[in-house]
């Protein structure tokens, strides 16, 4: 009672609090020991959330992971010299002091420029557009850049007392306009739109009541007035209606008619369209059955999987008429190009952060100095590999899912470490992990498994998606550790930065074991509805022998927690059409399931998944 007392009274104070003369405030603290609880001596003044636990290693993590991993084409960045500028804008001071101009030295050292036609506006459909971006790899809109991407989804602000952050509570917008993370995010979104060039887009939600394209918003107030003429060539504006409407606004009423007004006046060259048929489709990947998503002619029609002849077709309208320059084929031509982008993305994230690593790697060989007589051909581990998985770490608990219970990530890197650590790089078990596993396991909510076997970008794409279920990857074990390299070596406890032996050199090597331990810890957590995606134009079986998922997940799913089993088998656009639902290695994996009594139901190109995403 006199607890709930205590903090009502003081959440009804809140505005009066930061005006209040230091005496008061000095009173009011000693008021406050008596009924705060953990949090100590921070003052609950303000009506929005406080600062992110661990702010400085997820913006340092972020940022590794950033360079190395996600868009390593930005080149070298200096991590903790922009952490430095990041928080000098903000600590000790007051949280409604802080002013745009405050972060000028962080985004010196955090811009970078965003290739032409790949920027992305929008207002009100944020989900959507980072949907469609895919990192980076369709599009770049502001959370895809460095600057956007340390920050998204945080929180934080400042006190003018120690510790000179505020983990209790920071201003809203309504409370103070000068608050840091407004103040951030206006000047990011000046910069930004600073930097745009060629075709830009503008996303909009023609759903919302209070106006597609609000005056007050983001877009018109930060960016609109920032981008420069002279660079860019077209503005087209997306109109995205909801799945289930309503339909409010469309390309030349209200707000957007106003919109258009001004473009027209400042002399751009523009054009809008509704519903966007590319991103329609990623909205249809989760809604297949309602009447909007039946596309004329269909996106791809699966006519008869068993005897081999091609399946697919992809609707007329997908496809690409170089002489058609009406706009409309503008458009259709953007589709055909992203399209392409499936098949030249393989070679730029892949080949991309294969670069990024080598080069990473020859810069550590020339420092370096190691005494290891071997020499492996595999790339060396991930540079600031334990700032990237602690960054990771804070992360994943902070925002990504809160739910995975108490972790202590500065454990589970040296559970991790001590994995690998002064060993033979080849003699590592999948035992050497437990520690880390135990420690870092959590469990998987209920028909959320799904397992893969040569379907990797797909399923990943699938999962940011849908968002209803959670791979490997999306747990926190696989979470910290997807896409990085590693291994140690005898002569000192660090990781081998400089090499380590190849996926196939030595059976037990540090990253096979790995995932093998991985695999297996995750495979007896699946409960309810599994699901199960194979690759039915590989260039080896679909159901491979020696494949993680026959080898070790398969043998760990029992009828007790698993009730049934879906199996995906899905085959390129393009093609072959190699495997399908009782046919070769497929009908193999489906004779062992029937065999340990399983029940099993096969799709081959479920929903047209791939045809959707890989538009
Ligand atoms: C990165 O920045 C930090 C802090 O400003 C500085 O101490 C360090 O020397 C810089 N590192 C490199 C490699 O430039
Ligand atoms: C950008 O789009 C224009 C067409 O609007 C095209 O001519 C140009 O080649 C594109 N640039 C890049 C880098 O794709
Ligand atoms: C439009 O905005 C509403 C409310 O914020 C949101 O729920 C919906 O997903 C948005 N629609 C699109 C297409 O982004
Ligand atoms: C418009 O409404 C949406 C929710 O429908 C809200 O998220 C957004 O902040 C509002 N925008 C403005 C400018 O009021
Ligand atoms: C495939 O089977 C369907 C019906 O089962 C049949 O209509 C079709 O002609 C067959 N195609 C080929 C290439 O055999
Ligand atoms: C371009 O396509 C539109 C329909 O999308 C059609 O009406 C028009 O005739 C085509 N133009 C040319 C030059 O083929
Ligand atoms: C992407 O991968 C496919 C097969 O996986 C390959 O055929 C294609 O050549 C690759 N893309 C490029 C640009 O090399
Ligand atoms: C199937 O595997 C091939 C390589 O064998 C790969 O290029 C392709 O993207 C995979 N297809 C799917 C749908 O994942
Ligand atoms: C895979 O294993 C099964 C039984 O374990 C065997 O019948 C089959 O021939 C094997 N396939 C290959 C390609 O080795």
């Amino acid at each position: 009672m006199w607890n709930f007392h205590c903090k009502s009274y003081f959440k009804s104070e809140t505005l009066q609090v930061s005006k209040m003369s230091k005496r008061s405030m000095f009173l009011l603290a000693i008021l406050l020991l008596n009924c705060s609880t953990s949090e100590g001596a921070a003052i609950n003044s303000w009506h929005g959330v406080g600062t992110v636990h661990n702010l400085e290693e997820i913006i340092i993590g972020r940022c590794y992971n950033y360079i190395r991993v996600v868009n390593p084409t930005i080149g070298e960045k200096n991590c903790s010299a922009i952490w430095e500028a990041f928080q000098k804008a903000f600590i000790y001071k007051h949280p409604c002091n802080v002013i745009p101009a405050d972060y000028e030295d962080f985004i010196t050292l955090a811009l970078h420029h965003v290739p032409q036609n790949k920027s992305l506006f929008w207002e009100n459909t944020k989900l959507l557009v980072h949907r469609y971006s895919d990192k980076t790899r369709r599009m770049v809109p502001l959370g895809d850049t460095l600057i956007g991407f340390l920050a998204d989804d945080l929180d934080w602000c400042g006190q003018p007392e120690s510790p000179g952050i505020n983990f209790v509570s920071c201003p809203t917008t309504a409370e103070c306009e000068n608050n840091p993370v407004n103040s951030f995010w206006k000047i990011a979104s000046e910069s930004y739109a600073k930097e745009a060039m060629g075709l830009v887009r503008v996303m909009l939600n023609g759903s919302v009541s209070n106006g597609t394209f609000p005056k007050n918003g983001f877009f018109a107030k930060h960016e609109l007035p920032n981008l420069r003429k002279d660079k860019i060539s077209e503005i087209q504006i997306w109109v995205m209606h909801n799945i289930d409407g309503p339909v409010r606004e469309s390309c030349g009423m209200g707000t957007i008619l106003e919109f258009e007004n001004v473009l027209k006046k400042q002399d751009f060259s523009y054009s809008c369209i509704n519903n966007y048929r590319a991103i329609r489709h990623l909205q249809c990947v989760d809604f297949a059955d309602k009447p909007v998503c039946r596309f004329k002619g269909g996106v791809c029609k699966v006519i008869n999987p068993r005897n081999g002849s091609r399946k697919v077709q992809l609707s007329a309208p997908i496809q690409y008429h170089r002489t058609n320059s009406s706009l409309k084929m503008a458009f259709l031509s953007s589709l055909h190009l992203t399209g392409k982008g499936k098949s030249v993305g393989n070679v730029t994230m892949c080949g991309l952060l294969l670069l990024g690593l080598m080069l990473l790697s020859h810069t550590e060989r020339t420092l370096a100095k190691d005494d290891a007589k071997t020499v492996w051909k595999g790339k060396g581990s991930t540079a600031k590999l334990k700032e990237i998985m602690i960054g990771r770490c804070f992360n994943y608990l902070g925002t990504i899912n809160p739910n995975a219970g108490n972790k202590d990530c500065a454990k589970l890197w040296e559970a991790f470490l001590n994995a690998f650590s002064k060993k033979d790089p080849c003699k590592i078990t999948e035992e050497d992990y437990k520690p880390f596993l135990n420690l870092a396991g959590h469990d998987i909510p209920i028909d959320q498994s799904i397992f893969w076997s040569q379907t990797k970008t797909l399923i990943l794409q699938y999962t940011d998606i849908i968002q209803k279920v959670m791979p490997l990857e999306s747990t926190l074990i696989g979470y910290m550790v997807d896409g990085l390299n590693w291994c140690g070596k005898l002569s000192s406890p660090d990781p081998n930065f400089e090499a380590c032996p190849e996926w196939n050199d030595c059976v037990n090597n540090a990253m096979h074991s790995f995932w093998r331990a991985a695999s297996e810890s995750y495979a007896m957590k699946a409960r309810g509805e599994v699901t199960v995606m194979l690759n039915g134009s590989a260039r080896t079986d679909a159901f491979r022998n020696n494949s993680i998922f026959s080898e070790i997940e398969l043998g760990k799913l029992d009828s007790k927690r698993v009730t049934s089993i879906h199996l995906w088998i899905m085959d390129n656009v393009d093609g072959p059409d190699k495997e399908s639902c009782g046919v070769g290695s497929v009908a193999v994996l489906e004779k062992i399931l029937k065999e340990k009594k399983m029940k099993y139901t096969c799709k081959d190109n479920y929903k047209c998944v791939l045809y959707s995403i890989h538009i």
